[in-house]
């Protein structure tokens, strides 16, 4: 069999009939009952579950719970696993899809195409595909239909802001395990459903686009309900080659904890199959057949002027960082925890003087003029800023960041940090057998924010502000709750 391409779902041909028979195919599958391996409801169920959340009110029977302990809830977040593991799951929902749509009588090798919300060539890119939209959730079966008065999606769009691809200049692959920093694509773990930091490409753009989205897509435990969902993360993992295709020393980890972990799952015939990390990094060999992205080459450049080429297509400037090895130090911190609210807030960092790692108060002084010295060391100084423990309830929106921001009343982009998505925190607050309980960490690099600052002489770590402003006015009986907001430096 030939490997298959996955399509920009933007650029597919007019005439092209690849949404119309995913279409059919999701309508047949949405027949089939939540235990049969390969219907809508457990291949949604694959990521995430829960018995009473609305947009599973309708699930009928599942699957025992042995099998669930198996086959269900088994996405992986916050992890190093995040990304291979996304990978497995896509391939065989395309093989039950593509096999689904063979039964129905459509063509064979049915591909799934990604969303590139971050093409700034395509004016419409952040919207979502008209397929999605069009007619009611009753006439198209690519609608996500509503669950009571939860409407299927909050949104048919992702913001601007929210696509950027400042993970890519991430040059590690695995976080540190402290999470600081957090690695193109997370922290060391073992299986980890909702693990605590998430990586650079999964906070953005991944999370960023489903909090967007909405509805069932901003929460991992329905997401996978939304036909958009799989488009979503054919885009997340065509990132993956994009990164490594940039080189410059980007590679995936060779740990053979990681290359060697298998996770469980059911072909297109409903037969359980195993996968190893190791088995899919080569996406022209996954499942046999293997798949490859419009636009994007399988393997990396073979030389460095053609990475940065590669590079310079992608990127005005450097291509990445350079890192000294150096782990980042804690050297601010808030003392108290903070719970958010509807309004905004701000809160204080306090310098870490004395008592704790003694390295961290020099560093943080020699480090931080480095930024914008006239030596200028900026490719190995960093400034992370990172929400530590977060735990909450319900599905809160998106925060919006800003570091010292001189007039609270007036958003400022020279002081925006990022958004907090908190895409999952309520399973990852609960502790049970899949969650620790101890909540989620998001990371912020803020090296150029802080740079900026300093050249603007608006940088006094004496006072250090971080300002945080809810998108949208919370459900009621959601609620946040921060341990502890640090800098840290390297
Ligand atoms: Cu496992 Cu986009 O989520």
């Amino acid at each position: 069999m030939p490997t298959r391409e996955r399509k920009d779902v933007y650029k597919l041909p007019a005439g092209d009939n690849t949404l119309e028979w995913y279409g059919k195919a999701v309508a047949k599958m949405r027949t089939r009952p939540a235990t049969d391996p390969t219907s809508w409801s457990y291949q949604a169920g694959i990521h995430g579950f829960q018995k009473e959340n609305p947009y599973w009110a309708h699930v009928g029977p599942v699957p025992s719970p042995g099998q669930q302990t198996e086959y269900w809830k088994q996405c992986q977040h916050g992890s190093w696993y995040f990304l291979p593991w996304h990978r497995m799951y896509l391939a065989y929902f395309e093989q039950i899809v593509a096999k689904t749509i063979v039964d129905l009588g459509g063509p064979p090798g049915w591909s799934l195409p990604f969303w590139n919300y971050s093409d700034t060539s395509n004016p419409n890119a952040t919207k979502l595909p008209p397929a999605f939209i069009a007619g009611t959730a009753a006439s198209n079966p690519l609608q996500m239909p509503a669950a009571g008065q939860y409407p299927g999606r909050r949104h048919n769009f992702v913001e601007h802001k929210d696509v950027t691809l400042a993970a890519l200049r991430t040059l590690v692959f695995q976080g540190a395990p402290t999470g600081v920093p957090p690695g193109f694509g997370g922290p060391v773990t073992g299986f980890s459903h909702s693990g605590k930091t998430h990586g650079d490409l999964e906070h953005l753009p991944h999370d960023m686009v489903h909090v967007d989205i909405g509805g069932a897509m901003g929460d991992p435990r329905t997401a996978g309900l939304d036909p958009i969902f799989w488009l979503h993360h054919a885009n997340i993992d065509r990132l993956w080659q994009v990164w490594l295709n940039l080189g410059h020393s980007r590679h995936n980890p060779v740990d053979t904890a990681w290359l060697n972990f298998a996770f469980d799952f059911h072909d297109a015939t409903g037969t359980p199959k195993a996968l190893k990390v190791a088995e899919v990094l080569d996406t022209t060999k996954v499942l046999g057949h293997g798949y490859s992205y419009q636009g994007v080459p399988t393997s990396p450049p073979a030389t460095a002027a053609a990475e940065t080429m590669f590079a310079n297509k992608l990127f005005a400037a450097a291509p990445g960082d350079l890192d000294d090895g150096m782990p980042p130090e804690v050297a601010a911190a808030t003392d108290t925890s903070l719970t958010l609210d509807r309004s905004n807030t701000t809160t204080s960092l306090q310098l870490i003087s004395s008592g704790r790692k003694t390295g961290s108060l020099h560093r943080f002084n020699t480090a931080l003029p480095g930024l914008v010295g006239a030596t200028a060391t900026a490719n190995t100084s960093h400034v992370y800023l990172n929400f530590e423990n977060i735990t909450g309830k319900g599905v809160p929106p998106a925060y919006d960041v800003y570091l010292n921001l001189p007039d609270e009343n007036r958003p400022d982009d020279a002081h925006f940090a990022g958004a907090l998505p908190f895409f999952g925190v309520e399973a990852a607050s609960s502790k049970d057998s899949q969650h620790n309980g101890s909540g989620q960490h998001y990371v912020f690099d803020v090296s150029d924010i802080v740079s900026t600052l300093k050249e603007n002489s608006q940088w006094d770590p004496q006072h250090l502000k971080v300002h945080l402003q809810p998108r949208e006015t919370p459900e009621p009986g959601c609620t946040i709750e921060i341990g502890r907001i640090s800098l840290y430096v390297k």
